[in-house]
């Protein structure tokens, strides 16, 4: 069976205080429930502090994004093995914002996804069309492009610590929910892909515009896995129904 996931991906928001209490509610919210795994990615400077909140609970920490070196002179940047020292297990890399908004390329993204695998890091790689692409009927080739620029140096025996997010642009952050026939026709198309590359059952989770309300129908759809959550990860009682959706029917 393929694991399930639950993510928090919780962008430049929080601070030290409400970072501590959003971890603390999920802490509470997920018990010792490990049937979804759950992982919050806060920012940086608050890593240390939520790895305390959650020391000792199945909640996992993600971070971000991480460079691709451990050290050296990269001034501003974080490394793979820095994030594993705080307690994180996961980190999200290639996410739409810091594609477009900060200009990474998939050739940057597959140097830093090769870094956090042999760090020991699962990786939440994610991928996804914008309107225009979807409109020209390009949904498939940009996942080609993003999964080959994505995974074009991992070690294939560590593809198994590779998680995909699908995220299409447009419904990040916008209340535009792609349909649950949308999503599951991009997890499929994935999912193929994945089977190819010898590892058919990677978590493929969809993110963008998820919310308590929406995420039933889109997580009872059979390539989909789970869910990475922005903005309603920052409010507990939505982030844990989510959560709640997501474990395993039946
Ligand atoms: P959103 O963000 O849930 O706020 O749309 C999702 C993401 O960017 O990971």
């Amino acid at each position: 069976m393929r694991q399930r996931i639950v993510a928090g991906n919780w962008k430049m928001n929080t601070n030290r205080a409400v970072a501590r209490q959003l971890a603390g509610a999920v802490v509470q919210g997920v018990g010792s429930e490990t049937r979804v795994q759950v992982v919050v990615c806060p920012p940086f400077p608050y890593l240390t502090e939520v790895a305390e909140v959650l020391a000792g609970s199945p909640v996992a920490l993600g971070g971000q994004n991480c460079y691709e070196r451990n050290e050296g002179a990269f001034t501003g940047e974080v490394s793979p093995t820095m994030l594993v020292d705080v307690g994180c297990r996961y980190v999200i890399l290639g996410h739409s914002e810091r594609r477009h908004i900060l200009g990474e390329t998939d050739a940057f993204i597959g140097r830093k996804v090769d870094a956090a695998l042999k760090a020991g890091l699962r990786v939440i790689l994610c991928v996804g069309e914008t309107l225009e692409e979807r409109q020209a009927g390009q949904v498939n080739s940009v996942f080609d492009r993003q999964l080959q620029g994505g995974l074009a140096h991992a070690d294939k025996g560590l593809l198994s610590n590779v998680v995909i997010a699908y995220e299409p642009v447009w419904a990040i952050g916008t209340g535009h929910t792609a349909t649950p026939e949308q999503v599951q026709e991009a997890h499929r198309f994935l999912r193929t892909r994945l089977s190819e590359m010898g590892v058919p059952d990677l978590p493929i989770l969809y993110g963008g515009s998820v919310d308590a309300a929406k995420a039933p129908k889109l997580f009872a759809a059979p390539d989909v896995d789970g869910g990475l959550i922005g903005g309603a990860s920052l409010k507990p009682d939505q982030f844990l129904a989510i959560v709640q959706a997501a474990l395993p029917q039946g």
